[in-house]
């Protein structure tokens, strides 16, 4: 399944109950459980790539591991070293969390990844964790994996960072779990706060006070976890784009999880013009609920604040932006140039080639709504600009190559897809 054709969509109107679980909350609920004292109890774990090397690893680090019936069941006598090279695979969250969590821990790790991971900058965690006494290091001085790590006795710490990175924010909660004194964590815009919620909930003494968190060491294992993880709204996205571009559609996107630190760009997609209706269902951990996207003429918007709380979805929120009247502008968004793939360079290319306007920046990008005209675009292995370029094909049918990539977070996304238009796999 290396390319896809995908065909123009008519009109459609579906309920989706089976998107993708969510990948933050599924990877931080296999590597939570190693600190917990009893069984923690998942379901609903996403069962892609990214997240099956998490469980993987969270398996070579001693714990057990039983998957019956849809429910993961996690048991630790806490993290032992590892034989084996842990590899994280495409997962920037796998690796970054980890090095927070094993820098304490008793033994010597290695971390690594695919190519595209050996790429991405590891800086930002292990140079904070080395200020506190992580023995981490690196190709490039401790930037590039693969990263071993000697577990080491971490001193309390008052970092002030200067991204706002849910990954850098969560690796220093987990190393603060386990310093010598009481720490404190500072970001300049808040972050997903899925590592604040779940750990709170079991028990550890974290206070989040706006932009402050402080974390206390942990006296004791905490509490495990008993989760159903909620569907992910960045994959949900996909599907919400689908209705906002599509005339006559609608889609209802069922058990997503309402965090405000997440659904922003169904909030962006809102200010466009787009028909939005959220609905509560059960609350723990995470409001989580239904949204309902209906199609409207969109207009464009500019996207500057919180961008950490909708740069998942960017991409996708693109196809959107072409597909509205007058320019959209994309600002503070550097941070795109490093997820899996530098994403302003690769929307920029795959927009290009679709016929559209765009304008490329340092931080961002402008797109002029348009004409989206079919392309053959290369996912360059980043499974969003594949899902999102497959999206743009609703309307002018696609070509999209190099799709392995889908499976690191959205298995099941051809089978969904397969609902509204039909696609041939070369
Ligand atoms: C994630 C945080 C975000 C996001 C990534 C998942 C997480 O990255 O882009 O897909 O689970 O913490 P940053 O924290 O680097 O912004």
């Amino acid at each position: 399944m290396s390319q896809v054709e995908v065909f123009a969509c008519s009109e459609f109107s579906l309920a989706i109950s089976e998107i993708a679980p969510d990948k933050s909350i599924s990877h931080r609920s296999a590597m939570f459980s190693l600190l917990a004292c009893g069984t923690s109890e998942i379901r609903n774990f996403l069962r892609a790539e990214d997240t099956l090397n998490t469980l993987e690893i969270v398996k070579k680090l001693g714990a057990k591991v039983e998957d019956k019936e849809g429910v993961i069941k996690i048991s630790s006598d806490g993290i032992q070293e590892s034989p084996d090279i842990l590899d994280c695979g495409n997962s920037g969250t796998g690796m970054r969390l980890f090095c927070g969590l094993l820098s304490s821990a008793n033994g010597h790790f290695i971390l690594t990844g695919d190519e595209y991971l050996r790429r991405r900058p590891m800086k930002r965690v292990t140079a904070p964790l080395r200020d506190i006494g992580a023995k981490l290091d690196g190709r490039n001085s401790g930037d590039l994996a693969p990263l071993s790590i000697r577990g080491a006795s971490l001193k309390a710490f008052n970092y002030e960072s200067k991204i706002a990175s849910a990954q850098v924010k969560s690796a220093m909660i987990l190393a603060a779990l386990r310093a010598d004194g009481v720490c404190t964590y500072k970001e300049p815009e808040l972050s997903r706060d899925h590592t604040e919620r779940m750990l709170k909930g079991m028990g550890a003494d974290i206070k989040v006070d706006g932009l402050l968190t402080t974390i206390a060491p942990m006296k004791e294992l905490l509490s495990p976890l008993n989760i159903r993880v909620p569907a992910d709204p960045s994959s949900a996205f996909f599907f919400a784009v689908a209705a906002a571009i599509t005339p006559n559609s609608s889609v209802v996107l069922e058990g997503v999880t309402l965090n405000e630190t997440r659904i922003e760009a169904f909030r962006a997609l809102e200010r466009m013009g787009a028909n939005i209706t959220y609905e509560l269902t059960s609350d723990k951990y995470e409001p989580i609920g239904d949204i309902t996207v209906k199609y409207a003429p969109l207009k464009a918007i500019t996207v500057e604040e919180n961008i950490s709380w909708l740069i998942d979805e960017l991409p996708a929120l693109s196809i959107a932006f072409a597909c509205a009247k007058g320019t959209s502008i994309i600002k503070n968004a550097e941070e795109l140039r490093v997820k899996e793939s530098d994403r302003i360079s690769t929307v920029v290319k795959g927009l290009l080639a679709c016929g559209i306007q765009v304008d490329e920046y340092e931080d961002g990008y402008t797109v002029t709504g348009g004409t989206l005209n079919r392309a053959t675009i290369d996912s360059h292995g980043d499974h969003r600009i594949a899902m999102s370029f497959i999206i743009a094909g609703l309307k002018c049918g696609m070509e999209v190559t190099d799709l392995e990539c889908i499976n690191t977070s959205f298995p099941n996304f051809f089978e969904l897809l397969q609902r509204i238009t039909e696609v041939k796999f070369n």
